[in-house]
């Protein structure tokens, strides 16, 4: 449901997992969703409801965009079909959890779409981290500015960028250092002009601590037009650890050590799709690194820091 840029990334990496096959598409657009069969098959439905009860297809991908969401969800819930759902889980506080709840009270399957658990440089660092604790983290994602886009720069919709993409490394820091206590976030405007619909923040910069003690700086940008890119840098006690860009390579360094170099991996919507649909085809959850109820505490981290700049004072996690 939702046929956009991460519907057909989807689609192609489903192409290359043997024995799956596209069977229905909806999106609040027709013409969207016919254009995205013609290329991709599946039969066109007016809403997500009728497809599901229609097809009782053996999982439906939720890749509308996340001021959508609720519908897809509930729909999976009620037709009992296991869900695959796109970053951010959504952006209103009440249905999140309330969504969470029922999906756990029912026992789903789900999986949510943060891909960066399934790279190995990640998953290295993170059993390092294991062992010697996360102390300090700082990253970002920083972009250039925008150009007019039908959601993407309207904060009520998509939450701004620190919600919608640097979701990615703040789920990535939960990963590494466990579940949040607090977070502050500061955000600056009027800098971007002349943008249709623009709303969002043009850069924020965010504070998270830890339960385990650790604490993080995590820094967004849309208007970093000579340059940015995605980082994420970590360091405990002996060891350092430094993300960067899209693809997440890591260099593992540590105290009197040469620095390891990790490449991650180009194919990484493959690799969660396949995570996904195994985990669909053998009913053990395994290979899911991150499920819905999971995903939507990485979304209620970037709900509190906006509700942070709003007030410009802390949330309590
Ligand atoms: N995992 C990633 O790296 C990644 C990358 C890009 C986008 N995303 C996420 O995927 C989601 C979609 O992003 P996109 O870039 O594909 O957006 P997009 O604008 O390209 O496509 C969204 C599609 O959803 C449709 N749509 C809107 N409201 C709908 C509704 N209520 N029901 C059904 N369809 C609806 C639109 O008509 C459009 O065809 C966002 O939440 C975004 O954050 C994730």
């Amino acid at each position: 449901m939702g046929t956009g840029g991460i519907a057909r990334e989807h689609a192609g990496a489903l192409a290359q997992i043997d024995g799956t096959e596209i069977v229905g598409v909806t999106d609040a657009v027709a013409s969207a969703a016919e254009d995205f069969s013609s290329k991709h098959g599946g039969k066109v439905y007016a809403n997500v409801n009728e497809l599901l009860a229609d097809l009782k297809p053996d999982c439906l991908y939720i890749t509308s965009p996340n001021f959508a969401r609720g519908e897809g969800e509930r729909a999976a819930l009620k037709h009992g079909i296991p869900f695959f759902i796109e970053k951010p889980m959504g952006n209103d506080t009440g249905m999140l959890n309330e969504v969470a709840s029922e999906v756990t009270k029912s026992g789903l399957m789900t999986c949510a779409a943060y891909m960066n658990r399934y790279r190995e440089g990640v998953n290295k660092v993170k059993a390092m981290i294991e062992k010697e604790p996360a102390i300090l983290g700082y990253g970002g994602w920083w972009g250039g500015s925008p150009g007019n886009h039908p959601w993407w720069t309207d904060k009520s919709k998509s939450g701004g960028q620190m919600h919608e993409q640097c979701t990615h490394t703040v789920d990535l820091c939960r990963y590494f250092f466990g579940e949040p206590v607090e977070v502050y976030s500061a955000g600056v405007t009027g800098f971007n002009k002349g943008i249709p619909n623009y709303s969002m923040e043009d850069a924020s910069t965010m504070v998270v601590r830890f339960a385990n003690g650790g604490v993080v700086n995590l820094m967004s940008s849309c208007s970093s037009n000579a340059g940015g890119g995605i980082f994420l840098n970590i360091h405990g006690l002996n060891h350092n650890y430094k993300f960067s860009e899209w693809r997440h390579d890591v260099v593992i360094k540590g105290k009197d050590e040469e620095p390891v170099e990790i490449s991650a991996e180009p194919d990484i919507f493959v690799i969660e799709d396949t995570a996904f649909i195994t985990a669909v085809r053998t009913g053990n959850k395994a290979t899911i690194r991150s499920d819905y109820a999971d995903g939507v505490k990485s979304a209620l981290i970037t709900i509190g820091a906006n509700k942070s700049i709003e007030t410009g004072k802390p949330v309590a996690l």
